[in-house]
């Protein structure tokens, strides 16, 4: 069936493949598919969720951090999240076993995806259920640039310009991201008490109230200005991409953890894009936000 879905050329490596509106590698898509007609979710599950490049290994950091009741228990120290916190529709690109089993719903499960809010099961979307969800969103400029030095990592490096044409046709897995990050937007103003939208700027700008606002909306609040303290150094890029684990090691089939993290700056976009690319960007998430109330 994936064979006849319209398909178009990522990164001039590989087919990818257009599906409910987003775009998908195929092994991905056969996940995506899977996830939605076979997970259950319980109500006390949290899904983490994003776009690509916008801040995942961080906010994963985070909600394991802020759920974490064994404060002496450091598994950042040694694992890298991508491997702590599972994305549901890539696991079998994960090199070993995971702890969390996505499919087990004997305990409760932090798990994160890339996967469109239209397209999760509805046993996480109905309702009646209290599954909560936190999304991480990011300037599309900065989002962008980010991709293209991954992307150029795990895949035969590209120019920036034949990049530019692929991001703004929204050619990419789970792309195009302004559809994606409209999804989830609107659905947060509909039900506040179930969606959480985080912005990468805020959170890098003003880290103690967005994760405390996190903690709580997780039913976690944090005890104390040091318990944050150490939550934020914990999960903190410097020190995360200083880890053995992290510097060393590889998580995924086709990625190096080390290639998770990179600057981790706001407005990196300034050192690579020309006035007229900045633009068109701009323009097109003008486009599709503004009347959503979202300024990216
Ligand atoms: P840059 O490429 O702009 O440096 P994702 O985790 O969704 O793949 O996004 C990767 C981006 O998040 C990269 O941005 C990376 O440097 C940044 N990042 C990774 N870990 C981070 C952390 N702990 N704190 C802040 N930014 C982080």
């Amino acid at each position: 069936m994936i064979e006849k879905l319209p398909k178009a050329r990522f990164w001039e490596a590989e087919d990818i493949f257009h599906w409910e509106g987003f775009w998908f590698w195929p092994d991905v898509l056969k996940m995506v598919m899977t996830f939605r007609d076979n997970f259950i979710a319980r109500n006390d599950d949290v899904l983490l969720a994003s776009p690509m490049k916008t801040g995942t290994t961080w906010l994963k950091s985070l909600a394991l951090s802020c759920r974490n009741d064994n404060d002496d228990n450091d598994v950042l120290a040694v694992e890298n999240p991508h491997f702590l916190v599972p994305t549901v529709e890539v696991v079998h690109l994960i090199k070993k076993p995971c702890k969390t089993d996505v499919y087990d719903a004997s305990a409760p499960r932090l798990l994160h995806t890339h996967i469109p809010y239209s397209l999760l099961p509805d046993s996480i979307k109905s309702s009646s259920s209290s599954t909560k969800i936190v999304y991480i969103a990011r300037n599309p400029k900065d989002t962008f640039i980010s991709m293209w030095h991954f992307y150029n990592s795990t895949f035969c490096p590209i120019p920036l310009e034949k990049a530019f044409d692929c991001f703004c046709s929204g050619v990419y897995n789970s792309g195009p991201l302004f559809d994606h990050v409209a999804e989830y937007w609107i659905e947060s103003w509909k039900r506040p008490e179930k969606i959480l939208f985080l912005k990468y700027e805020e959170l890098k700008s003003n880290p103690k109230v967005q994760i405390s606002k996190m903690a709580e909306f997780l039913g976690k609040p944090l005890g104390s200005e040091d318990e944050m303290e150490k939550i934020l150094w914990r999960c903190s890029l410097e020190r995360l991409r200083n880890l053995e684990v992290n510097k060393n090691g590889k998580s995924f089939l086709v990625a190096s953890n080390s290639s998770f993290f990179r600057k981790g700056e706001v407005g990196d976009w300034r050192n690579y894009l020309t006035p007229e690319m900045a633009e068109k960007i701009d323009q097109m998430s003008r486009h599709k936000l503004e009347a959503t109330g979202l300024f990216l």
